[in-house]
């Protein structure tokens, strides 16, 4: 593969963008020594400004669950660009998408959009402030919920030897630059156990206005909740009167047409949506039943935005969801069925090569690690075991044959709605290589 535009591209964009980009994972940082500077993409393909083509499972990190340039994504923005791109009044593009989101969400009865997951999180909490009259959040660690003051605590791997007992972690600031108060507030509990989380709700409870978690760990892998465990949150949450808040931004509208509060029978106060909701387009939501909506009437809690519910990506959003559900959901199985496929199949390679490669997957979202155990449950598993190097060799050894894996270490792959049966038989026979090409001191 030749990379010569990227490597010119990348020398001029280190002159004039940070990193040579604008979000640090497509940087450097994951692609050694520069990225491939994508120029276009249809389908479940992407092409760089080199003419190299790739078969793309890293899908801008889960925001097209149609995958690029979908057909009738073109067609309706094409059609409605002429008509304006944003007025910042109301919509009845809005009032229709938010119809579709609450018939497909048993839990919700309203919603507010909003752009970004970071943004949608950031006034999940001050809801959750505001309603209850306490102060302190309790989140997870390894969850990540955006860049907001607040979340940015023990969101990244560490050394397992940073953490502290796992009765009382420690709570690790992500960012230079916060304020003591805005992460004195968050307290930080271990995920996958509820005596620990029952442990901190009898001390703290009283303080804390809301649980903040992810349903599935889509932020170091995939780590699936262990049976019965978020049953359990939720019922601590209502036992401690402590709001349920889960962050759907990775989950919602991808793992099941009412994402993880469908697929595990939960009714959580809060909900938060973003990536695959937008289908491209930076477009997320807060939502939840009426008496917790109601707290960001009128400013009460603030949450305000001039780019709130973009007019363009409303439209591309109805169209998704539209999309997605026809004929019973086959859009939510179909990227599922590709999903349980990929995961069996990786795991298979690992197996045939004598790798130590676990892939783990709830439906759509897959990630491979390197790792000695067979299932990776918890963060502290994941900090001790996991070989992001490794990933990060396997994940270059894809690309250079055409095959798009994150390159972030530690955030997930994905399907969409385009990827064909040829694309999973491509992609395996690449990773068959990949892996048989990782040196034998790389082997179990
Ligand atoms: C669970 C979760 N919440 C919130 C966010 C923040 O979303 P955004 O990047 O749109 O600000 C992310 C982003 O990865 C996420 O994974």
């Amino acid at each position: 593969m030749r990379h010569k535009q990227s490597e010119v591209l990348f020398g001029r964009a280190m002159d004039v963008l940070v990193e040579g980009c604008s979000s640090a994972s497509r940087g450097p940082m994951n692609y050694n020594p520069f990225p491939p500077y994508i120029r276009e993409g249809r389908g479940s393909r992407v092409w760089d400004v080199d003419g190299n083509e790739y078969i793309d499972w890293q899908l801008s990190f889960g925001c097209l669950p149609m995958g690029h340039a979908h057909p009738k994504i073109v067609e309706v923005i094409q059609r409605e660009v002429a008509g304006g791109t944003h007025f910042a009044t109301a919509l009845e593009v809005e009032v229709e998408t938010a119809e579709l989101m609450v018939s497909m969400l048993p839990h919700v009865d309203k919603v507010r959009f909003a752009n970004t997951g970071t943004e949608a999180c950031m006034t999940g909490v001050r809801m959750a402030r505001g309603i209850t009259g306490k102060r302190k959040i309790l989140k997870f660690e390894g969850h990540y919920h955006g860049w907001y003051d607040g979340l940015l605590v023990s969101s990244n791997p560490q050394y397992v030897t940073s953490l502290g007992h796992p009765n009382d972690p420690v709570r690790i600031p992500d960012s230079s630059g916060l304020t003591p108060g805005s992460w004195e507030d968050t307290l930080v509990c271990v995920w996958n156990n509820v005596e620990a989380l029952e442990r901190v709700l009898r001390s703290h409870g009283h303080e804390i206005a809301c649980i903040v978690m992810e349903g599935v760990m889509s932020n170091m892998g995939v780590i699936p909740p262990n049976p019965g465990y978020l049953k359990a949150v939720e019922a601590l949450c209502r036992e401690f009167e402590v709001l349920f808040y889960l962050d759907e931004t990775v989950t919602g509208f991808r793992v099941a047409p009412g994402g993880v509060a469908e697929l595990y029978g939960l009714k959580p106060d809060i909900v938060t949506y973003g990536k695959a909701l937008g289908q491209g387009f930076p477009i997320a939501a807060i939502a939840g039943p009426n008496h917790i909506m109601e707290s960001i009437e009128y400013g009460k809690v603030l949450h305000y935005g001039s780019h709130n519910a973009p007019r363009l990506g409303l439209f591309a959003t109805k169209t998704m969801l539209e999309e997605m559900s026809r004929g019973n959901y086959a859009g939510y199985k179909k990227i599922s069925e590709i999903g349980d496929q990929m995961t069996k199949r990786l795991n298979q390679a690992a197996t045939d090569t004598g790798q130590n490669m676990r892939v783990q997957n709830i439906g759509s979202m897959f990630h491979p690690v390197f790792t000695d155990l067979d299932a990776i449950t918890n963060y502290r598993d994941f900090c001790q075991t996991v070989n992001l190097a490794k990933y990060a060799d396997f994940s270059q050894k894809m690309r250079d044959q055409g095959v798009f894996f994150s390159g972030n270490k530690i955030l997930h792959n994905l399907s969409c709605t385009e990827h064909t049966q040829a694309d999973i038989d491509t992609t395996i026979e690449a990773a068959g290589n990949a892996l048989e090409q990782m040196s034998d001191n790389e082997r179990i």
